[in-house]
């Protein structure tokens, strides 16, 4: 059976989409067979984040009401492991069936080995509903005191829900930063309450490999690319030591 890992944060813009992207790309270059699902509805840029924007693609509302069997999500371009849901446009969160948004996700569970779900910001209906049907959940931060704070809070709700493998993904640190803030692992984790994944440096490749209708790990080898093959190694219950971003 394969595990549902939901990609969540309290503040907005912390970097959720692109660590997903990063992340299931690279569970998938290891050989597994990876889902991708958007579920920032209304929102949604997880295709702008795998470089696959130009490609139409079925929706999980689609699947969902039976149209589409998951199996038909769309395989990506360049690394056919990896297939992808998109997002409806114009279906509020809280009108999506959890019951058969939670039957979509158990067949997914059959036919591949992760299923990620890239959720919106805010603990409103769609991190809800990503975070009920995950085994294990990520909360991306920044290294920012306002999206520590906000990833405890949302910790919280997670744990009020009865969640528990939640673990914490440092987003956008520099060493320059960490150096400035006097920041330590130890400090991240306390403040946040939370064990951490991983840490992803502040890397312009990004951005760039957005722009330029790329994914990352096929843009860039080093950086942000390299810190998402490192995190999927965790996942997937490799030890790999934490980058030294910082202290
Ligand atoms: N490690 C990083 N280095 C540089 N820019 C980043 C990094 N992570 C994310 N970004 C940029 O920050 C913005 C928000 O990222 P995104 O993944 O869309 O966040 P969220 O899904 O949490 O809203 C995007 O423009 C993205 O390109
Ligand atoms: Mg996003």
């Amino acid at each position: 059976m394969g595990e549902l890992i939901a990609v969540l944060s309290g503040k907005g813009g912390t970097g959720k989409t692109s660590v997903c992207a990063g992340i299931a790309t690279a569970l998938s270059q290891m050989g597994n067979k990876v889902l991708c699902v958007d579920c920032d509805i209304g929102l949604r840029n997880l295709d702008i984040a795998l470089g696959i924007s130009e490609l139409g693609a079925i929706s999980f509302l689609d699947v969902c009401r039976g149209d589409y069997d998951v199996s038909m999500a769309s395989h990506h371009p360049v690394y056919p492991n990896l297939q992808f849901l998109t997002a409806p446009m114009n279906c509020p969160a809280g009108d999506i069936d959890p019951l058969e948004f939670a039957r979509m996700l158990n067949k997914a569970r059959k036919k591949f080995n992760y299923i990620l779900l890239d959720a919106p910001a805010g603990i409103e209906a769609g991190f809800r509903l990503a975070a009920k049907a995950a085994d294990r959940i990520i909360l991306v931060t920044g290294p920012d005191p306002a999206s520590i704070r906000d990833a405890r809070q949302a910790a919280q709700v997670l744990e009020q829900m009865g969640k528990k493998n939640i673990r914490l993904i440092v987003n956008r640190i520099s060493k320059k930063m960490a150096a400035a803030l006097n920041l330590t692992v130890d400090d991240i984790m306390d403040e946040a309450g939370l064990p951490l994944l991983g840490l992803v440096p502040e890397d312009e490749q990004v951005v760039l490999a957005a722009a330029f209708h790329q994914p990352l790990l096929g843009y860039g080898k080093k950086g942000a690319a390299a810190a998402c093959r490192r995190i999927a190694k965790r996942i997937e219950g490799h030890f790999v030591p934490v980058l030294k971003v910082i202290k």
